[in-house]
């Protein structure tokens, strides 16, 4: 398929296309910090796994994923159908591919189901793919040349989502950045960086552009357990970055929190419901209640997208449930637990709104009543 000029810019590293609209190319985060490893999604069972095993994640970043892996799934239907069906001779029914498009997004969508942003970024792709079929002629096939707009209309609205991701982040982090000085130590939980969006990041945007400014941001890492993101991912971006980092094991925070090096809570958001009740990786609301109790203000950062009205409280956002092997093996040589232990491992919890200072969005900075100051 051509593709115009849309995908000139190339900057974010973390989901690209390949050359050819063939393969989504992630940085498999699972490897990081030890392997720099690139790897192209392909089949739909790839694209699934990459997102599941978190090779891929971070709310932003995964819904951005999800929108390059539709626009593929889409031109490789067509590759497919049109050599098949005779270099290009035949036309395509369109409803068999809407059908199958329909049953690839609801497939993607069951893949992890905190992240509101997953199924934000399928929804518009579908919406872009139908705007786009309705401007078609009406008869029930489609030619070479209509696949070809609808392919170009798919990675154009993917490439629009990535780019509008960098724009959100920047105005984040400056948001962010106003809230601190010179000197502050922040705290975070999990990774909310430039590898779980586009660029900059959510609540490592203000120490990466405070540190381009020449305004000192330290930052205490939570390790983040069952998964290390804090450890594997926050430590590696923020040291590769120049900005001062000290890594921290979970259960440190109230010591740090206590030694007075923590002005600031920042983390990002997988969810926020129309209360202000906001879901984040497991940890995250305990995090919440030390930093109430030593009076640092707690700041969760996400782009809009993020919230989703259709939940009034954190009860309505679902939990995803992993695998007990990520508590009891991963990551050690040899299994810490006894066999047949019984295992919770929960992926995220809910910081409940009374204990979040504001919520940062592209749009500005949100105090309570929360349920009023979203809808803005
Ligand atoms: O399970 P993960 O690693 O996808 O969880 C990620 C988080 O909890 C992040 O804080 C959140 O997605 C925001 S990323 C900008």
């Amino acid at each position: 398929m051509t593709t115009g000029d849309i995908l000139l810019i190339e900057r974010p590293i973390n989901v690209r296309f390949r050359k050819d609209y063939k393969a989504v190319i992630i940085l498999d985060q699972s490897k990081l910090p030890n392997h720099t490893e690139f790897i192209d999604l392909v089949t739909k069972e790839d694209m699934y796994q990459a997102i599941l095993k978190l090779k891929v994640r971070g709310a932003p970043a995964i819904g951005i994923c999800a929108a390059f892996c539709y626009a593929v799934y889409a031109n490789l239907f067509f590759s497919e159908a049109f050599a098949e069906e005779r270099l290009g001779k035949n036309p395509v029914c369109r409803e068999l591919f809407l059908n199958e498009l329909f049953t690839f997004k609801k497939y993607l969508a069951s893949c992890r189901p905190t992240a509101v942003n997953l199924f934000w970024a399928l929804e518009r792709m579908e919406k872009a793919l139908l705007a786009e079929v309705e401007e078609l002629p009406k008869d029930c096939e489609l030619t070479i040349d209509s696949a070809s707009s609808i392919v170009n209309r798919l990675i154009g609205e993917a490439c629009k989502i990535q780019y509008e991701d960098i724009s959100m982040c920047k105005a984040i982090s400056e948001y962010g950045l106003s809230l601190l000085k010179d000197g502050d130590g922040i705290l975070t939980h999990c990774n909310a960086g430039p590898l779980a969006t586009s660029h900059y990041g959510t609540a490592l945007g203000p120490a990466l552009l405070g540190h381009e400014r020449g305004i000192n941001i330290k930052v205490f890492a939570d390790e983040t357990r069952p998964l290390l993101q804090g450890a594997r991912l926050t430590a590696y971006e923020l040291h590769k970055a120049g900005v001062p980092v000290t890594l921290i094991c979970d259960n440190m925070a109230s010591i740090v929190m206590k030694n007075g090096w923590i002005q600031a809570c920042m983390v990002g958001c997988d969810r926020i419901a129309s209360n202000g009740d906001c879901a984040n990786k497991i940890g995250s609301s305990g995090v919440a209640i030390l930093a109430k109790h030593y009076n640092i203000p707690f700041y969760v950062m996400g782009p809009t997208s993020t919230i989703d009205f259709s939940c009034r409280s954190g009860d309505d956002i679902p939990i995803e449930l992993r695998s007990g092997e990520e508590i009891s093996e991963k990551y050690f040589s040899e299994p810490i637990a006894p066999s047949g232990i019984n295992l919770y491992n929960p992926a995220f919890d809910i910081i409940d709104h009374e204990l979040i200072t504001a919520i940062i969005t592209e749009k500005g900075i949100v105090r309570a009543p929360f349920d009023t100051g979203l809808l803005q």
